[in-house]
């Protein structure tokens, strides 16, 4: 048998959000968010009725899920804070029931020897700051703060993982540019200027954990590595803007001080302006750590019809996920050798990947089988180990997700979990993926070599 290329103190774990899964969301003096709107709007959602109002309703069951999550042998777990529960105006006035519920998680979490990796930022902003401009107002990037500086105060001794956005890329695009997430919006020059406030939100939350963190603080970003689908110039020209939109518009502000400023002038013509040298200032902050969702790559056309890019994916003769992902593991490694070629042997997590299939509608002797997630998992969890392999600096591995959870605005119908919900009965059940993944903790990986 091969060595592992995973090292000794490699982290593995399993990720989950906070209106995916949490349920209660006006619980306890809670604020709503945008989400809580957006998924309450039936001519929004994709999935018309499937709200977080229950999810999982993990807010009442969260001491069990912990144990769960420790027969399985996780050693972290990834999970985000809601910020309406902790600032129900967003700003302003704490709730403490609100603190006290992520205090006690972290609690129980800790008494189960499982590292918590806190991620400040899911998606969910509070209504009342949306109603104030959301991250169109440049004041959004002060609210962040205040919020981010209420945690640190409250759990930095505790926690020694921090994120402060999740896939601000999504955020954008979703949110201000196709309308298909939160808030909705569907406007073009409104998206540059949500990217922009983001990413000076980012910069403002690590120069407040500097000024009060003892641990670590990083970035999560989505990347979804882009190939040409001819070797035509246009197409090239395609990938190129569509590489810089979607996985260099983030990752180069933050690490680098700047934007792909070129392609994304080309995407957005004059609805790109052009930036204060201080706000890149403010937005380039020392990271200890990156965390990369990866899920798919996309090969890539030119495509005069594709709104604001001019690009479009070509579909491959290869295995879908049921929400239409090419499963291509390959380009994970070649992501995490773009990235330390890129930007240089900053260490790397895994904050996400996984994937949605159908499941069986019921457990069979050896519960519930699904065999296409197993080997999504076993080929990506490879295709880390190979980029380690390679010298990246990747430390820790999370699957995404923990539990079937809401899936945005796809509604319950995406299953990702590696644990089966029922969510009639709210009953958990490990998966086949689920026991595999231990098996993949418990031998460090070298079950897989
Ligand atoms: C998000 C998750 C989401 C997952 C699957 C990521 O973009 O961070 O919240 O459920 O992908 O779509």
């Amino acid at each position: 048998m091969t060595r592992s290329p995973f090292p000794d103190n490699f982290l593995w774990g399993a990720a989950t959000a906070a209106y995916q899964i949490e349920g209660s969301p006006l619980a306890d003096g809670a604020g709503p968010s945008i989400w809580q709107r957006f998924c309450h709007d039936p001519r929004l959602m994709a999935a018309p009725g499937d709200t977080g109002d229950i999810a999982c309703d993990h807010y009442n069951r969260m001491e069990s899920d912990v144990a769960l999550m420790k027969q399985l042998g996780l050693q972290a777990y990834r999970f985000s804070t809601g910020w309406g529960r902790i600032l129900p105006e967003g700003v302003g006035r704490v709730n403490q029931k609100g603190l006290d519920f992520y205090d006690r998680l972290v609690d129980t979490l800790l008494a189960h020897d499982i590292e918590p990796l806190l991620t400040l930022h899911h998606w969910d902003l509070p209504a009342a700051l949306d109603d104030r401009g959301g991250w169109l107002n440049r004041d959004s990037a002060d609210w962040f703060a205040e919020y981010a500086d209420i945690l640190y105060r409250a759990l930095d001794g505790r926690v020694k993982k921090w994120v402060t956005l999740n896939e601000p890329w999504v955020i954008t695009d979703g949110g201000y540019l196709h309308g298909a997430l939160a808030p909705g919006h569907r406007n073009m020059f409104e998206a540059p200027i949500a990217t922009h406030n983001l990413m000076r939100a980012h910069g403002r939350a690590v120069q407040a954990y500097r000024a009060t963190g003892a641990h670590e603080i990083g970035l999560v970003v989505n990347i979804e590595p882009k190939y040409p689908a001819s070797d035509s110039i246009e197409d090239i020209a395609a990938t190129a803007r569509a590489h810089a939109y979607m996985n260099r518009q983030y990752l180069e502000p933050a690490l680098l001080g700047r934007y792909p400023d070129k392609e994304l002038k080309e995407i957005f013509g004059p609805a790109w302006p052009q930036w204060p040298a201080e706000d890149m200032a403010e937005i380039c902050q020392k990271l200890d750590f990156i965390g990369i969702n990866y899920y798919t790559r996309a090969v890539v056309r030119a495509d005069p019809a594709q709104w604001p890019q001019r690009a479009s994916p070509v579909p491959q003769n290869a295995t879908h996920t049921t929400t239409g992902w090419e499963v291509y593991p390959p380009a994970m490694t070649d992501m995490l050798v773009w990235f330390r070629d890129s930007f240089g042997n900053i260490p790397l997590y895994i904050t996400e990947n996984g994937a949605a299939f159908y499941d069986p509608p019921q457990a069979g002797p050896d519960g519930i089988d699904d065999p296409l997630r197993c080997d999504y998992l076993r080929s990506h969890i490879s295709a880390v180990g190979e980029a380690i392999r390679q010298g990246v600096d990747v430390r820790g591995y999370m699957a995404w997700s923990l539990l079937d959870n809401l899936e945005w605005s796809l509604g319950y119908s995406k299953r990702f979990g590696i644990v089966h919900v029922d969510y009639e009965s709210q009953q958990r059940t490990p998966k086949r993926s689920a026991h595999l993944y231990s098996e993949i903790i418990r031998t460090n990986g070298a079950n897989l070599a």
